[in-house]
């Protein structure tokens, strides 16, 4: 007879095991990965591969010391620069009104979320954006005047269209979100993104 359910069997092993052994080592004892993977299911945007660490970057990055300038740390960051999507049209810049929706919205990727909702990119949560917005976070800089001071070159284009499509292959364990890799956002809002950023027009490089 089962006295003790599933769930509570669950607990009792990660208290055991440790939960900082459970979320960080790269080590799991097979059994225990095998317990993992059968007993949790993915739901809306908490998916099992997060927890499973099968990303070679998030796992990189969760070790408890990381040499961010190691070797190691160079080929994970050439391997993600290597699998970014540039715009094949090389049309890096859309619409900055859009821009701005997608970078004002935290929709999406909430527990509460339906599948259909579109993703926002919630850039304000940590960087100032537009002048006349005053709620904005100081977690990354600031990206006021971003084009005016950085210029509109190709290169810079390539840069920052790279960097919103995987932050952490210029910058490893970056805690920026990947929005490409991670399909977060589509091609589409991103070009807006760089519009916002981007395009002489907008009021941020005003
Ligand atoms: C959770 C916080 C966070 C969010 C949300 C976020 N960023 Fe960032 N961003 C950072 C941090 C931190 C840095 C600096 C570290 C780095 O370069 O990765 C950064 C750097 C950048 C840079 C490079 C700036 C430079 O001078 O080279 C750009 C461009 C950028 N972010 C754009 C965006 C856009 C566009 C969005 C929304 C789609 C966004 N960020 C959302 C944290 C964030």
């Amino acid at each position: 007879m089962n006295l003790v359910s599933r769930p509570i069997k669950f607990t009792i092993l990660c208290l055991v095991l440790g939960v900082s052994k459970l979320a960080f080592s790269t080590e799991l004892n097979p059994q225990f990965h095998e317990l993992l993977e059968n007993g949790l299911r993915s739901k809306g945007p908490v998916q099992l591969e997060f927890f499973l660490q099968l990303d070679p970057i998030q796992k990189f990055c969760s070790e408890s010391s990381v040499d961010i300038q190691g070797d190691k740390a160079s080929l994970l960051m050439s391997e993600a620069r290597q699998q970014i999507q540039y715009p094949d049209d090389g049309d890096y810049v859309g619409d900055w009104r859009e821009g701005e929706k997608i970078a004002q919205s935290g929709k999406g990727l909430r527990f509460n979320d339906s599948d259909d909702t579109k993703n926002g990119g919630n850039c304000y949560a940590c960087h100032q954006i537009r002048k006349e917005e005053l709620a904005y976070g100081t977690l990354g800089p600031s990206l006021y005047q971003y084009g005016k001071l950085r210029g509109y070159s190709k290169e810079i284009l390539r840069y920052t269209w790279g960097k919103i499509f995987n932050p952490q292959a210029f910058l490893i364990c970056s805690n920026m979100p990947r929005y490409g890799h991670k399909g977060i956002l589509t091609m589409e809002q991103m070009r807006d993104l760089m519009g916002l950023l981007l395009d002489p027009e907008s009021p941020v490089n005003e």
